[in-house]
């Protein structure tokens, strides 16, 4: 079956962007969130981004005016039922993203897919609580998604081949390049990721160096594209902290355990570039 009408839930930096993709890749897509306000704002905000991207000369008016139209804001979650696909990209906690899986399960139509943009959270354990565990599937965009090129799949313990079918049509159909992972946690990318940020994050506070030459170190010294603290601040620390607790109790091992200066910064409210400042200040 081939997904033509998805439900975003969760409207923030990567449910907007997997709602762009989706639209210019000429899906129907409801973007639900918290509240109607807040799902509002996130199609506003995506109207203003294809309309920069018309001013550069990325887009096409009608192509934006064409995705616009295929992109709308939810009054409630019960504006999602028709969807093919739902895709989840709330905040990063197990408990509460188990609690949507079950009122999306009692929503969608019996064959709709429901997929998690989780950075670390069990796909199996999310998809017990639903009645339909073969339908349940993670789909972990990289951030940004208009941007980035992976999307990281994850199959659950019962995902079907159906199901992980259709998502890799899907991520086709968006332009994208997949990877696939079992699941465990971390997957791939954040297996490797999070330690590097951890890592970093433990040099700053013994002083090893300065925040901008563990960047600098890490950008000119391995050819990353961004520095480790650069990038934490782009993902949000509590995003970070989050998945970085995963690791250190599901594999168990001390190496995993975050820097206690991760956990000081995020206590704070410092979480990165969206609440203005993280391990740098943000205008
Ligand atoms: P964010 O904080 O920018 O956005 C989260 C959105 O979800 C907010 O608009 C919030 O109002 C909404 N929300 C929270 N609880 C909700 C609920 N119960 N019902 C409906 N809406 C709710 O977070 P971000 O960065 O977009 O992350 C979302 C998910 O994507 C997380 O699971 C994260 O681990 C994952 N992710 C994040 C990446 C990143 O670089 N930030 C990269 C890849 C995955």
């Amino acid at each position: 079956m081939a997904i033509e009408r998805m439900a975003v839930i969760g409207g923030g930096q990567m449910g907007s962007g997997i709602a762009q993709v989706a639209a210019q890749a000429g899906v129907h897509v409801t973007i639900a969130d918290a509240t109607p306000e807040l799902a509002r704002k996130a199609v506003d905000k995506l109207g203003a981004t294809l309309a920069k991207l018309v001013e550069k000369g990325k887009l096409s008016a009608a192509d934006r005016d064409a995705a616009i139209g295929r992109i709308r804001a939810a009054s409630t979650l019960e504006d999602c039922a028709g969807a093919d696909l739902a895709i989840e990209a709330i905040v990063e906690n197990e408990g509460v993203k188990k609690e949507l899986f079950k009122k999306l399960d009692a929503l969608l139509g019996p064959n709709a897919i429901l997929a998690s943009n989780t950075s670390s959270i069990s796909i199996t354990a999310l998809a017990a609580a639903t009645r339909r565990p073969e339908r349940v599937i993670g789909m972990h965009w990289m951030n940004p998604p208009p941007v980035m090129q992976l999307i990281e799949i994850i199959r659950g313990l019962q995902t079907s081949d159906a199901t992980y079918a259709e998502i890799l049509a899907l991520a086709k159909r968006c332009g994208k390049t997949t990877v696939t992972s079992k699941d465990v946690p971390g997957f791939i990318v954040n297996r490797i990721l999070i330690p590097l940020i951890n890592e970093a994050c433990f040099a700053l506070q013994e002083g090893l160096a300065t925040p901008e030459d563990i960047d600098t170190g890490v950008k000119l010294g391995l050819n990353h594209p961004m520095g480790p603290l650069t990038l934490a601040d782009f993902i949000g620390l509590d995003t970070c902290l989050y998945i970085a607790e995963v690791l250190h109790r599901e594999l168990g091992d001390d190496k995993y355990r975050p820097a206690a200066l991760l956990r000081q910064y995020v206590a704070a409210g410092w979480y990165g570039r969206k609440a203005g400042r993280g391990f740098y200040k943000y205008a």
